[in-house]
């Protein structure tokens, strides 16, 4: 068996899958969630348990674990493979499986993170750390806590990454490009990170990627030093601490974002786990979709100062788009997170996250700072100002209901203009897409199913298949053939070969038909359902042939009329015989 089917055979999609989408069950075959691949409402995303494959009947992405891995990871199929053996302790073996050059590159940084990160995990306990622990301790950052975020500390001499990595036997190209060190103009490099407190950030699934680094003293600029981009980290899909939040996220569906490194870590420490941090750049797409796969409610705690306010702003507008639940969180006494969870505790963070306000509250709370409602310009100022959110809502009923809440939280009965107001929110454009539904008759669904069941009964199916000319007019004839294909090499039967031999029209309906398909026939039904195809299609034939005669006869074509009729009598012979 090729590594790839072996390592195949032992994970499970539904597992890989869960790590990153919230599945329910559905059906005893398969389960089902919100696709992670584009914006939904209603899950059309489904894994099948024993055919162990995925398939969105929405935006049509579909494929095996190892597809999936890529996709969702945007690595490459090798990367794919080393992952998933990684995770499920099977070792790859060293010669079979080549990588490409990306992945190779991608494959030497990482390797250099993770020594990078030994390195800075020991220069805090050493004596060259002294300051970063003194510093760690006036911040009240535990031990423990120092342990859980991987936390280190980078020393002043610049010469620490060069020699390691060569000692390692990186090549010149690959210590370039991991971000850690700096090319002098000389050609010469020094180390990135110098005299810093050091935060690792992970990807996804856990690994480090790049790092920050904090100064140690306010007079050190810039107070966070950050990893530049580099083949394995781009800053716009990442958020910090999503690999230690996302199964908190899940179960108590709900995520915290915060802003910065020690607020995720002030807040997590405090007992709260489900929190991400942004790092200090406005919001993405990309990220909003990383979290919404783990639950769509989401409440924004930034920094109590005009920037943080902003920032929250933006934030807004973006997580509306991809239809996530938004609530604001506000802290007084002009404390960031960590800060009021060090200085007034878990108690009362737990109760500002409580009575955090839905977004649209706040904004109206914002609006009415900047706007006089006691002029009809204020009110019209102030709806203008909420109309872009609420016109994000992509529902209609919810955007109406929102609509009507806030007309009556601003408290003002100026009628003409709240009316105008529900009005653009009701009628926003709707933009909605359909792929076209081919479909696929229940009866060949019946036969693929059984034909995929792996049951001794599937090799008499496809021989009687064989001689049925009806195969020729299902939708999914070319999922036939390549049935017939397999069985006539000999190969054994499964949904992974048959897939392969498709393209990927086919693949869609080959999908669909295995999971529409929920109850197990029994050999009998499925050999009638052959049978009455067999028989419909003798019909067919029967009536085709009596339309001949009767045209040759008219025609005064004797001699075929009498050969028709001949062929007619032995058709119904053979159909008597049968039964
Ligand atoms: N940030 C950055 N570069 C800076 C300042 C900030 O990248 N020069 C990012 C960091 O990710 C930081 C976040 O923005 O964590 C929030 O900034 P700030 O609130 O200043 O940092 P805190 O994480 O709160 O750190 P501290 O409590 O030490 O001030
Ligand atoms: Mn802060």
């Amino acid at each position: 068996m090729e590594f790839k089917d072996h390592l195949k055979s032992s994970v499970d999609i539904v597992s890989v899958v869960g790590e990153y989408v919230r599945l329910q069950k559905a059906g005893s075959q398969a389960y089902k969630g919100l696709c992670p691949f584009h914006n939904e409402k209603t899950p059309s995303f489904n894994v099948h348990v024993t055919k162990q494959f995925f398939k969105c009947f929405s935006c049509g992405a579909g494929g095996d674990v190892f597809e999936f891995v890529m996709k969702i990871e945007g690595i490459s199929f090798y990367e794919a493979l080393k992952s998933l053996a990684e995770k499920n302790g099977i070792p790859m073996p060293k010669r079979s499986i080549v990588a490409d050059e990306d992945s190779k590159l991608r494959e030497a940084v990482f390797h250099m993170h993770e020594l990078a990160q030994e390195s800075f995990r020991a220069s805090l306990k050493e004596p060259v750390g002294e300051a970063a622990r003194a510093y760690l301790v006036r911040r009240g950052v535990a031990s423990e806590t120092v342990e859980q975020f991987g936390l280190g500390y980078s020393d002043r001499s610049g010469r620490t990454f060069l020699r390691l990595f060569e000692q390692h036997r990186f090549t010149a190209a690959q210590i370039e490009e991991s971000g850690l060190v700096r090319k002098r103009d000389d050609g010469t490099f020094y180390d990135y990170f110098r005299n810093r407190l050091m935060f690792p950030i992970h990807n996804e699934s856990g690994k480090i990627v790049g790092f920050g680094g904090r100064a140690l003293s306010a007079d050190d600029n810039p107070k966070y030093l950050n990893s530049p981009e580099t083949p394995i980290y781009k800053k716009s899909r990442l958020l910090y601490n999503l690999h230690r939040a996302k199964e908190a996220i899940r179960k108590e569906d709900q995520a915290i974002l915060v802003e910065g490194y020690m607020d995720a870590i002030g807040v997590t420490a405090a007992g709260f786990r489900g929190v991400v941090a942004s790092c200090g750049t406005s919001l993405t797409t990309d990220q909003v979709k990383a979290l919404k796969r783990f639950s769509p409610r989401i409440v924004v705690n930034f920094d109590p100062d005009a920037a943080g306010a902003r920032a929250a702003e933006t934030s807004i507008a973006l997580l509306l788009e991809e239809d996530m639940q938004v609530r604001i969180m506000e802290l007084d006494g002009g404390l960031d997170p960590d800060e009021y969870c060090k200085e007034r505790g878990a108690e009362a963070y737990q109760e500002r996250l409580h009575v955090a306000k839905g977004y649209f509250y706040w904004l109206a709370d914002r609006a009415r700072k900047k706007y006089d409602m006691h002029t009809s310009e204020g009110v019209v100022a102030m709806l203008k100002f909420l109309m872009p959110a609420v016109q994000r809502v992509s529902d209609k009923l919810e955007r109406m209901a929102i609509a009507n809440d806030l007309a009556g939280y601003i408290g003002v009965e100026r009628g003409l203009v709240l009316d105008s107001f529900r009005k653009a929110i009701s009628e926003r454009q709707e933009s909605t897409f359909q792929r076209p539904k081919i479909e696929i008759r229940p009866d060949e669904r019946v036969l693929l199913n059984a034909v995929l069941s792996g049951d001794e009964i599937s090799g008499e199916i496809v021989r009687e298949l064989r001689s049925i000319d009806t195969v020729e007019r299902f939708t999914s004839r070319r999922i036939f053939h390549a049935v017939f294909a397999i069985e006539a090499a000999g190969e054994p039967l499964s949904f992974d070969q048959v897939n392969a031999r498709l393209e990927e029209a086919d693949r869609h309906l080959l999908a669909e038909a295995v999971l529409r398909e929920d109850v197990q026939f029994s050999r009998e039904e499925v050999l009638a359902a052959i049978e009455s195809m067999r028989r419909s299609e003798t019909q067919n034939q029967r009536v085709q042939l009596k339309t001949r005669i009767k045209e040759s006869e008219r025609g005064g074509r004797w001699e075929e009329a009498l050969r028709l009729t001949s062929e007619l009598q032995q058709l119904e012979r053979a159909g008597r015989e049968r039964r």
